[in-house]
């Protein structure tokens, strides 16, 4: 065990500490967890006594980037506790799919008819990753290696040589084909990176599904790219959509480093939703550890740098 973690694990379930504070030492903990510390694991599973559905789904996010089977009983609890926020849930399951073994695969296919949307997409998905993962298939398959070293929802679909950005987003679109599929396609988007891939990701923000209109916002968060930002400020402001997308919205244009962004996101400190209003709280954090030059978001040295769920 890391000696840090007693110290990381008080700050984390202190409600007296700041939630940027405690962000920053969750991301400390999950890179330790994702070292197999399983002290750092189970530190971060007991922050779910906090009453913050937003930080109760970074805890999930993070425990399933560690890919750590003892992280399975803690995100398998969360995905049981059917009175327990969507967004939470949500991210349980999809941190089981993260971690990628099949004994998840009867908890994730029992909620396949949860009455949340969120889960039950989210269920498909893991499910979908989970088989992926553990198949001939995936093995064979070339894939592009990726600039990012989070464990994504869905491994991009395979490709090399000139991408063709407009059957890419066609499949994005197809709401004839899986989830899964789409989110392939979303995420070798991602991956190219191209202002004419943003756009054809931004595409995907008409989408019927919530989730997987966070999951475009989450992309977004990833790139950075400020050609995104005109889309993102419009999610982040529309009153009308899902605060889980307007919250992945927020945390995206917190990632991006331009001189409008602090305004923009002072917007959003006093909106009537909660998980709204906290993203805006850790998305200006982020944009102070841009600005500061701080060498780590995290508050123990030699942790991973930030990106949040
Ligand atoms: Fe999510
Ligand atoms: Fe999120």
């Amino acid at each position: 065990m890391s000696t840090a973690v007693p110290q990381l694990r008080e700050i984390l379930v202190s409600e007296e500490s700041n939630l940027a504070k405690r962000f920053r030492a969750l991301f400390s903990l999950k890179h330790l967890g994702a070292q197999g510390d399983k002290e750092a694991i189970e530190a971060i599973a007991a922050g779910f006594s906090t009453d913050s559905a937003l930080l109760k789904h970074e805890l999930a996010y993070c425990l399933g980037q560690t890919k750590n089977e003892h992280a399975i009983q803690f995100l398998e609890q969360v995905l049981r506790k059917e009175d327990e926020d969507p967004m939470v849930r949500h991210e349980s399951a999809e941190a089981l799919g993260a971690v990628g073994l099949t004994q998840s695969l009867p908890v994730l296919e029992k909620y396949l008819s949860d009455p949340s949307e969120y889960v039950r997409q989210t269920c498909e998905l893991a499910i979908d990753r989970i088989k992926w993962e553990n198949s001939e298939k995936a093995k064979s398959e070339e894939l592009q290696q990726s600039a990012y070293a989070s464990i994504d929802p869905a491994p991009p679909l395979p490709g090399s040589g000139p991408a063709n950005i407009k059957k890419l987003q066609d499949e994005l679109n197809d709401q004839s084909l899986s989830l899964f599929h789409r989110y392939r396609a979303m995420f070798r988007l991602r991956d190219i990176g191209t202002h004419e891939a943003i756009d054809a990701l931004a595409s995907g923000f008409a989408d019927p599904s919530a989730l997987f209109r966070h999951e475009i916002a989450f992309v977004f968060g990833q790139m950075s790219d400020p050609h995104s930002i005109k889309a993102l400020i419009e999610v982040a402001g529309n009153e009308k959509e899902a605060s889980m997308v307007r919250h992945e919205a927020i945390e995206a244009i917190g990632g991006i480093a331009s001189n409008e962004v602090e305004e923009v996101l002072k917007r959003f400190v006093n909106d009537p939703e909660r998980v709204v209003r906290e993203s805006a709280i850790v998305a200006l954090d982020m944009v102070e550890f841009e600005r500061s030059g701080e060498f780590e978001y995290a508050i123990v040295p030699d942790s991973a740098a930030a990106a949040t769920a």
